[in-house]
């Protein structure tokens, strides 16, 4: 039996140049390959862009170059980069007992072969070649003609491409010619598809990171909260009775002059402030409202107690489900909250403030906004070397780690407006997840 080889790219016949004004034969063929070369290769190219999964690339590629070749037996093998063997990824017109079992080497058999050399092949009958492997299955499923072509992208195959008859002398050498530039840039989708699902996997795995970074922020603040509260606040409070009871011995036994007195009250005092620091620094390491009272009364509280003091009117209100959600959510939206509060309390100027929550059983919202001077959110948001930007930045962050989105709208003088939307997962319970935590 005859095969042949497409020795390399410049095998494949170059357009001739056209003159026009002839009608002739041979003008006609010559105008009509480029154009069918062409025709097919945009055909290709409309189908799989903005295709980025690797299986529907496949499909769309098999199919439209089944097509393009008016046939219905065809298949695309890709290299198994650990294993160095070929299989096929998507068939059509062949068994599934084929595709399964058609398992080659590079090297191996027809399509083999053509990984191995990435050459292209045209087989006149492929169950008479002595090359082709498992001869056996190749006849059971009735295979004659054989076209095979490699799927490159720069110099690398990355897998084979085959199309079949069950008549022989089915197909021309300008059909091999023609599957040969398609497989190019079959290879180039396959080869960008690829790239597309490995960002996607590395950003799945950051962002999984990420999030479970914020967990762990949360618990390590937890902790820290904790610790604060248990031994440097405790030991603070002793401090602070042991000099009120030193101040009362000396005001009521004359110890001391009047001088040391004052050093005595002053050193008193100073212990009462830096208690009442240490609790601030509790409260905002751990929000206690946040795991006594829940989403609602915890943003209420850093509302009222950051915007009133500065004359800013502000409404919490909370509409929907009155339920815990998980632990990472309240968590997400009580930070988001507190950043937007304290940007409302530092940029805005405004003279109204409102906090609407709403919760359903698989989504929870947040609205947050302020008639103040607003500012230019249509500009990406940029980090400065200040740091500013990076409140905005880390609140969007927080929610699409969630799940969710966060929306700034502000423009100058007319307010601003954070709208959070987030999906609920009842996987973990809030009960189990809070303990977790501790
Ligand atoms: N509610 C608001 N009203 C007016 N301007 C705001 C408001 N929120 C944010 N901005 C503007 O956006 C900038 C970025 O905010 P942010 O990322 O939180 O950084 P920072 O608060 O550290 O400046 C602020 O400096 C301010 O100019
Ligand atoms: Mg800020």
């Amino acid at each position: 039996m005859t095969g042949m080889e497409a020795k390399n790219e410049g095998d494949i016949q170059s357009t001739s140049p056209v003159s026009f004004g002839s009608n002739g034969p041979e003008l006609e063929d010559k105008t009509k390959k480029p154009y069918r070369e062409l025709l097919a290769l945009s055909r290709v190219s409309a189908a799989v862009s903005g295709l980025w999964d690797l299986d529907g690339v496949l499909d769309v590629a098999l199919d439209t170059v089944l097509e393009i070749m008016n046939g219905t037996i065809g298949g695309i093998l890709l290299i198994d980069e650990q294993t160095q063997t070929l299989s096929y990824r998507v068939h059509r017109g062949l068994s599934d007992k084929y595709a399964e079992e058609m398992r080659l080497s590079i090297g191996e058999g027809i399509a083999g072969r053509v990984a191995q050399s990435g050459k292209a092949v045209l087989l006149e009958d492929i169950s008479a070649d002595p090359r082709a492997a498992w001869r056996d299955l190749i006849s059971t499923e009735g295979l004659k003609a054989f076209i095979s072509v490699p799927l490159r992208a720069k110099d690398a195959v990355l897998g084979v491409l085959n199309v079949a008859s069950h008549s022989p002398h089915h197909f021309t050498q300008d059909d091999m010619h023609l599957l040969h530039t398609i497989g190019d840039q079959v290879g180039v989708a396959i080869e960008e598809a690829e790239l597309y699902d490995q960002l996607r996997k590395e950003r799945e795995n950051y962002r999984q990171l990420a999030r479970y970074m914020l967990i762990a922020q949360e618990a390590e603040r937890g902790r820290v909260a904790r610790e604060l509260h248990d031994e440097t606040s405790q030991s603070l409070t002793g401090l602070s009775l042991n000099m009120e009871a030193l101040l009362s011995i000396a005001n009521t036994s004359d110890f001391g002059d009047a001088a040391f007195k004052s050093k005595l009250e002053k050193a008193y005092n100073i212990s009462l402030q830096l208690n009442s620091e240490i609790n601030k620094i509790m409260k905002s390491l751990r929000p206690t409202a946040l795991d006594s009272l829940g989403l609602s009364p915890a943003i209420r509280q850093i509302a009222e107690n950051r915007l009133q003091s500065l004359g800013i009117n502000v409404s919490v209100k909370h509409e929907g489900m009155e339920e815990r959600f998980p632990s990472e959510v309240e968590f997400g939206l009580y930070r988001i909250a507190q950043g937007s509060i304290a940007n409302i309390a530092l940029h805005s100027q405004a003279k109204n403030a409102l906090v609407i929550l709403r919760c359903n059983s698989d989504e929870l919202t947040m609205q947050i906004e302020d008639d103040g001077k607003g500012f230019d959110a249509s500009r990406p948001i940029e980090v400065d070397e200040s740091g500013r930007g990076r409140g905005l930045f880390s609140m969007k962050e927080r929610a699409s780690l969630l799940g969710g989105t966060c929306d700034i709208r502000s423009q100058p003088g007319k307010g601003t407006k954070i709208m959070v939307k987030v999906p609920v997962y009842w996987s973990k319970p809030n009960e189990k997840d809070r303990s977790a935590d501790s």
